[in-house]
């Protein structure tokens, strides 16, 4: 049953950093790895979804059966999912935007002249709360928060403010969460109230328990 809960349903789903360009030899990115974002794109292929994955850059293998576009920067990966999200029936955001880029990009290489040196930053767009404006009426938006402190109260704001189905937090200060590791431990917060953690695992096995709530609200 697990298998044909995704069939017929388009999946598109985020993952990994962005990288901002400093110059032609330099950017800023941080630490994501991409994992969970790919055992989400995996995971939903298997259970019968066709998946377009947006993927920032990683050293990932591209999934087997998963549409993969690859983005850089966060402006690139804004027109990829805004492009995308009217046909998707679920919309996983799961990447790593950086918050911030160079406000302007240098065609040459800097040289080491100066001692100090500041970089002037401007804000990236934020691309998960413009996303429910793109989607057919009764699709899922689900996105991804880390945090380190009042988890729930950060889940709801981010729920109401971006227009989302469900919320999936990462506590950063747990071991064997969030990024690097190979397993993952959640808790998924609804909008219609409801709060679930799931069992710690590795990152494909939270993906399956994931996309199965998404679809029954209910945990198998
Ligand atoms: O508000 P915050 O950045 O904590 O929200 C995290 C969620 O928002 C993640 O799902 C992330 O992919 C998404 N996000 C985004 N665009 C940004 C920053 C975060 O879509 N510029």
């Amino acid at each position: 049953a697990t298998e044909s809960r995704y069939q017929g349903l388009r999946v598109l789903v985020s993952a990994g950093p962005t990288r901002e360009r400093i110059d032609p030899v330099r950017y800023l990115t941080n630490d994501s790895t991409g994992t969970m974002g790919y055992a989400i794109a995996r995971m939903a292929w298997r259970m019968g979804a066709e998946v377009t994955l947006v993927s920032g850059p990683t050293s990932l293998p591209e999934p087997l059966g998963v549409s993969v576009v690859h983005v850089a920067t966060a402006s690139e990966m804004e027109r990829a999912m805004i492009d995308r999200a009217n046909d998707a029936d679920v919309v996983i955001m799961t990447a790593a935007v950086a918050d911030y880029r160079p406000e302007t990009v240098l065609e040459k290489k800097f040289k080491k002249t100066q001692d100090t040196l500041s970089l002037a930053l401007v804000k990236n767009p934020d691309i998960l709360s413009q996303l429910r404006d793109h989607m057919k009426p009764r699709a899922t938006l689900v996105g991804f928060a880390a945090e380190t402190h009042d988890h729930e109260l950060y889940a709801r704001k981010k729920l109401r403010e971006k227009r989302l189905d469900f919320v999936v937090l990462n506590d950063v200060l747990e071991p064997g969460a969030g990024f690097g590791t190979g397993t993952n431990r959640v808790t998924v917060y609804a909008a219609d109230g409801g709060v679930t953690p799931l069992a710690q695992a590795d990152k494909l096995t939270v993906a399956g328990l994931l996309l199965q709530l998404i679809r029954t609200g209910r945990e198998v």
